[in-house]
């Protein structure tokens, strides 16, 4: 092979492409309607904007310390207690990265090492398992299922575990799935990984778009000696191209995921660190309007959804994702899965979804509705009468 067997081992992010497909139809003045974007469509709020103006105009343009600028970790240490309860954390427990992407890397790539196993809940977001792969380690895939509200089952858990595994990665809220796991589950999983001595990377980049009332609840508060919380401004702020996430853990280890993006980044972005400290200092209203707006279009699209035969949608507690189960609705157009049923809404009828088998589902489709009332109507009005 004439490059990296590693990098030959890695898939490309079927999230992406879905995406790239959609713009060069687009390019081409084909109407997409997009139900696969990963992304809030509403724009960085102004006052974070004003924030990253001021930073340029100040000239905080150079490098910054490798793992962030203190300010901005001191922002996260109040967020974390605030809003997560996480007490204790001072700047050295602190590592501002490129992203939550980066983050999570960062943080797999340090604990990480070859023939270890990290156990991955399916459905799962698709770039778990190929950093994982980066480390030569190896994801033990846990199902959970929808009758389940696709939270884990502790004895799925304890049925996986060997004597190589080092790291279990959890996610709630959920992508693709959008559960929401229980405090219950959670203080169990904790209880089990203090006893084996199991890192957990938790991520909780969704954690301000949760609905009817239920409550995110992070790991770290049972099991602080072995969280690695990952979080980030992308989704909650509509900040995915500023490309700021963070980590939150036991001092010794941030030490050397700091020492590990000193060598690959050098700094994340300084500006977008100014913006990011506006972002989360500010009261959170933005956050709330984009929630609930989020909220009004699950509520449409699970009930729409559900009248179409073949379609059997649980309603999601968070994230902006759905993920219906579309096994008889494939039979039924003769097809030979999620995979063929994609392809055919986007040729077809202009539809933009991902198929469940990215995400390590069949016979699922993960619809995201983080576009507007109007498209969802006319994206499930082409998909209802594609499918009828
Ligand atoms: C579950 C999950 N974690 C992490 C990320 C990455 O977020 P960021 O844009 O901050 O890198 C995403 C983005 O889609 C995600 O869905």
């Amino acid at each position: 092979m004439p490059f990296s067997e590693i990098v030959g081992s890695l898939s490309e992010s079927p999230t992406l492409k879905v995406t790239q497909r959609v713009n060069e139809l687009k390019a081409m003045g084909v109407k997409v309607l997009s139900f696969g974007a990963g992304e809030p469509d509403f724009d960085t709020p102004d006052y974070i904007k004003q924030a990253a103006i001021e930073a340029l105009n100040n000239g905080k343009t150079r490098y910054t310390t490798a793992s962030g600028i203190p300010e901005l970790k001191d922002a996260v240490i109040r967020k974390l207690e605030h809003d997560n309860g996480l007490k204790g954390y001072t700047r050295k427990n602190i590592l501002i990265s490129s992203g939550a992407k980066h983050a999570l890397w960062n943080a797999v790539f340090t604990i990480l090492n070859p023939d270890d196993e990290a156990i991955v809940f399916a459905p799962y977001w698709v770039s778990y398992t190929e950093q994982i792969k980066t480390a030569e380690a190896r994801s033990v895939i846990v199902p959970c299922h929808a009758e389940n509200h696709f939270e884990p089952r502790m004895e799925d858990i304890e049925a996986s575990v060997t004597a190589k595994t080092r790291l279990i990665l959890l996610n709630t809220p959920n992508n693709p799935t959008g559960a929401v796991y229980t405090k219950k589950f959670i203080k169990e999983l904790a209880r089990f990984c203090r006893e084996r001595s199991i890192w957990v990377i938790s991520d909780e980049i969704y954690e301000k778009l949760i609905y009817d009332s239920k409550k995110h609840y992070s790991i770290a508060k049972y099991l602080p000696e072995k969280t690695i919380v990952i979080n980030g401004v992308s989704k909650a702020y509509a900040m995915t191209g500023w490309r700021i996430g963070y980590v939150a853990g036991p001092e010794w280890i941030i030490k050397k995921m700091a020492m590990l993006q000193g060598q690959i980044t050098s700094c994340p972005n300084s500006i977008a660190q100014y913006a990011s400290l506006a972002a989360i200092q500010g009261d959170g209203s933005d956050i709330e309007y984009m929630r609930a707006a989020f909220e009004e279009r699950r509520d449409y699209m699970v009930e729409r959804l559900n009248t179409i035969p073949g379609i059997h949608c649980k309603k999601p507690s968070g994230a902006f994702y759905v993920f219906p189960e579309i096994r008889e609705a494939v039979e039924k157009m003769g097809m030979r899965g999620a995979d063929e049923l994609v392809e055919y809404l986007l040729e077809k009828s202009s539809v933009a979804a991902v198929s469940g088998t990215a995400f390590g589902a069949e016979g699922f489709l993960r619809l995201s509705y983080a576009t507007s009332l109007e498209e969802i109507k006319e994206g499930l009005d082409k998909i209802e009468s594609l499918l009828k």
